[in-house]
C-alpha cells in the first residue's frame, strides 16, 4: 500500500511529494521543527497526512526531551487551513502527558483510525457512485494524502474495486500540480482507468455530458457544510451545479470544525508567489510580476449534493455540531 509516512528508528520519514512521481525519496525527520518544515514546505501534504505528521512530531518532541509547549506551538503555525493538524495536536495536548511511549502510541491510533474511517468512507461513498460513471476529482485525496486509501480518492478506490467500471478524469491542479503528480502516480498505481486534463477542461466536458459526478476531500468543513478544499473546487462546484451533476465531498471526522459557523471564517493559507511564476524551479513569468496564491477556497454546503464520512452519508441543508 502507498503511504505518505513511516516511523522508523524513532523518527518519522516522510515521503517526499514534491518530487513524485519521477523521484521515490524519503525524508528523515528527528525534531518536532524538522517535522514542522516538512508540513510547511509540503514533503506531506493532503489534511489527514499533515494531522498525523504533527501528532508524531510531538512523539519526536517528547522523545528528545523537547519543551513540549515549543513544540506544540511550532507544529500549530505550519499550515494553517486543514483543522486534522489541530485536531490532532489537540489529541496530544489532551493526554496531559509528557510521557514519550504514551504520545507515540496515540499517533499510532491517530493514524491507524484515519485508515479505518477512510475505508468506512469508500464503502459509503461507492454506493452513490453509478455504474459505469465518469468522475471528476481535483487534487490528491489518496493513499499519499492520508494513512491510507483515502477520501474522495478513497471512493474512487472503493467504487473500482466494487466492479463500478468507473473512469476519471484527475485535474491537474495548478500551481502544485497534485491532480497531475500524486493523483495519477495513484491511480497508475491502482489501474484505474482514467485522464489526466487541464483545470480549464471541467466545463466543456460537463457540457458534453461526460462527467457523471465529481468528488474532492477537504481541508476543513464549517457547521453549515461549507468546505473549504484545494484553490479550483468551488469552481467544479458551481460548474457541477450548472450541468446538473453530483458534487460530493469525502471527509472524516477529524476534517469537521463545528466551532465555525461558516466557510467565512476558515483562515486560508495564501502561498508564495513562486508556486505560480516557476515551474520546476524555472521561472515562466515575467520579473516582477504581480501574483495572489490562495491554495484553498471555500465552498458553500447548498452547492454540496453529499458530505460523505466514516458515518454515513449527509445531504443539505448541514448542521455539523
Ligand atoms: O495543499 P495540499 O496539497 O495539502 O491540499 C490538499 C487538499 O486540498 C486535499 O483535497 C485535502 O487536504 C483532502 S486530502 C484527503
Amino acid at each position: 500500500m502507498l503511504t505518505p509516512l513511516r516511523w522508523h528508528d524513532g523518527a518519522l520519514e516522510m515521503l517526499d511529494q514534491r518530487i513524485l512521481p519521477t523521484r521515490v525519496e524519503w525524508i528523515r525527520y528527528t525534531s518536532a521543527a524538522g517535522v514542522a518544515e516538512g508540513i510547511r514546505e509540503m514533503v506531506v501534504r493532503g489534511a489527514p497526512a499533515i494531522g498525523i505528521a504533527a501528532a508524531y512530531g510531538m512523539a519526536i518532541a517528547a522523545q528528545n526531551g523537547e519543551d513540549l509547549v515549543e513544540a506544540d506551538k511550532v507544529l500549530r503555525a505550519s499550515r494553517p487551513t486543514a483543522v486534522n493538524l489541530f485536531w490532532a495536536l489537540d489529541k496530544i495536548q489532551a493526554l496531559e502527558s509528557g510521557d514519550a511511549a504514551l504520545i507515540l502510541a496515540t499517533a499510532k491510533e491517530i493514524e491507524q483510525d484515519d485508515l479505518e474511517m477512510n475505508l468506512s468512507i469508500g464503502r459509503h461513498g461507492a454506493e452513490l457512485i453509478p455504474q459505469g460513471a465518469n468522475i471528476l476529482t481535483i487534487c490528491n485525496t489518496g493513499a499519499l494524502a492520508t494513512a491510507g486509501h483515502g477520501t474522495a480518492l478513497g471512493v474512487i478506490r472503493s467504487a473500482h474495486a466494487e466492479g463500478k467500471g468507473i473512469h476519471v478524469w484527475s485535474c491537474e491542479t495548478r500551481p502544485r500540480q497534485q491532480g497531475l503528480r500524486l493523483t495519477a502516480f495513484e491511480l497508475v498505481h491502482d489501474k484505474i482507468p482514467f485522464h489526466s486534463i487541464s483545470d480549464g477542461m471541467a466545463a466543456s466536458l460537463m457540457r458534453a455530458g461526460k462527467v457523471d459526478f465529481v468528488i474532492a476531500g477537504a481541508d476543513r468543513i464549517a457547521a453549515n457544510g461549507d468546505t473549504a478544499n484545494k484553490i479550483g473546487t468551488y469552481m467544479l462546484a458551481v460548474l457541477a451545479k450548472h450541468h446538473g451533476i453530483p458534487f460530493a465531498i469525502a471527509a472524516p471526522s477529524s476534517t469537521f470544525d463545528p466551532t465555525l459557523a461558516n466557510g467565512d471564517l476558515i483562515p486560508i493559507e495564501e502561498r508564495t508567489g513562486t508556486e505560480i511564476t516557476h515551474i520546476e524551479g524555472v521561472q515562466v513569468a515575467p520579473d516582477n510580476c504581480p501574483v495572489f496564491n490562495p491554495g484553498f477556497d471555500v465552498t458553500p454546503g447548498e452547492l454540496i449534493s453529499y458530505i460523505i464520512t466514516e458515518k454515513g452519508v449527509f445531504k443539505p441543508p448541514y448542521s455539523f455540531r
